[in-house]
């Protein structure tokens, strides 16, 4: 099954996600590529654990969606996220039984290494969705990471490593066949939580079904309200990673209104929201985030309605109500 992100709760319950098969141990993987790993390593448990994908790449998806699908593992959810995101805000505390990473992106350069993922913050938000006993399992062919992640694993004061062999099924992917043709050994490790630390889930919730929880605002625009061009506004905002970039303004045919699209960047997490402008009856106008492409909301969220907001009144409409 392919999941968006607005599928998910926030945290999230494996009851819900696996309802056939409560209980079953829980394994991620993080940047499954084209998908071959699960096949080959989910034969090796008693009986088939509940399986959670995360990848990047849209095409990846596709390919092991299709694989997962023909070894009869479609019950697997695959997402297309950034993993950090996804163990924060979906996963509950002390869920999974095992994390894996085979061959992740090296990102070799000096001033590239923000980019890695097995950084301390992830090791240390991975001990706090584990359960005892669970670990993260690494695969690496790239020597320098994978001494990186073993001293960052150590620098998170939450995990302890044990180097060893890796399992059959990480030699199978498609980059292990890559480094296995050029005859180059890999590394592997496996990261087990010593201390539960607990990283709170951020505030996140889906597209709620009640309409007044949608983050929206009620304004009167002036009578002269008729805009005919529109400047993109970025708002970057203070002691935080959310930057806001309302990137254009679409009049509507159908209504007596306009679409923003804005573009709302948290840190990892990226959306494309739109954000309706729509005249009611009383004359007023509803600012009002859109379902339309199943956004979440977020802080950043909320804030770009704030900010289309605080664009119409800076074009002299006048605010009513604030729900957001
Ligand atoms: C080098 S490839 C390895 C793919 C696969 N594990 C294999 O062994 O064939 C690394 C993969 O991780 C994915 N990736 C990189 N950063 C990620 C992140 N933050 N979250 C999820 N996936 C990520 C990339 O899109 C890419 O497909």
């Amino acid at each position: 099954m392919i999941f968006r992100l607005g599928d998910f709760h926030f945290p999230d319950d494996p009851a819900r996600l696996y309802p056939d098969t409560p209980g079953r141990p829980w394994v991620l993987e993080v940047g499954f590529g084209d998908g071959r790993f699960w096949p080959h390593f989910a034969p090796t448990f008693p009986v088939t654990p509940n399986y959670l994908g995360v990848e990047l790449s849209g095409v990846s998806l596709l390919k092991a969606h299709r694989r997962l699908s023909a070894a009869g593992l479609g019950s697997g959810i695959l997402t297309k996220l950034p993993a950090d995101v996804l163990v924060r805000e979906v996963i509950p505390h002390g869920a999974l039984d095992v994390i894996v990473v085979n061959f992740p992106d090296p990102w070799p350069k000096d001033e590239h290494t923000d980019h890695r993922l097995l950084r301390v913050p992830f090791f240390q938000l991975a001990a706090s969705r584990l359960k005892p006993g669970g670990a993260i399992l690494l695969t690496t062919d790239h020597d320098e990471y994978f001494e990186f992640a073993v001293q960052q694993a150590h620098a998170s004061g939450v995990m302890s490593v044990q180097t060893g062999e890796p399992p059959a099924a990480a030699l199978e992917t498609k980059y292990a066949l890559k480094w296995r043709d050029l005859g180059l050994d890999v590394n592997h490790a496996r990261f087990t939580p010593t201390a539960h630390a607990p990283v709170p889930h951020g505030d996140v919730r889906p597209y709620p079904e009640d309409e007044p929880t949608v983050p929206h605002a009620v304004l009167t625009l002036p009578d002269t309200f008729t805009p005919t061009d529109f400047d993109k506004v970025t708002i970057r905002m203070p002691q935080s990673t959310t930057t806001i970039i309302l990137l254009d303004l679409y009049g509507s045919l159908r209504r007596d209104g306009w679409v923003t699209l804005a573009h709302v960047i948290e840190g990892e997490l990226t959306q494309e929201v739109l954000i309706g402008i729509t005249g009611r009856e009383d004359g007023t106008h509803l600012v009002r985030l859109a379902k339309f492409g199943g956004p979440i909301i977020t802080p950043g969220v909320k804030a770009a309605v704030g900010a289309v907001t605080q664009w119409l009144e800076s074009l002299g409409a006048v605010v009513k109500h604030r729900g957001y």
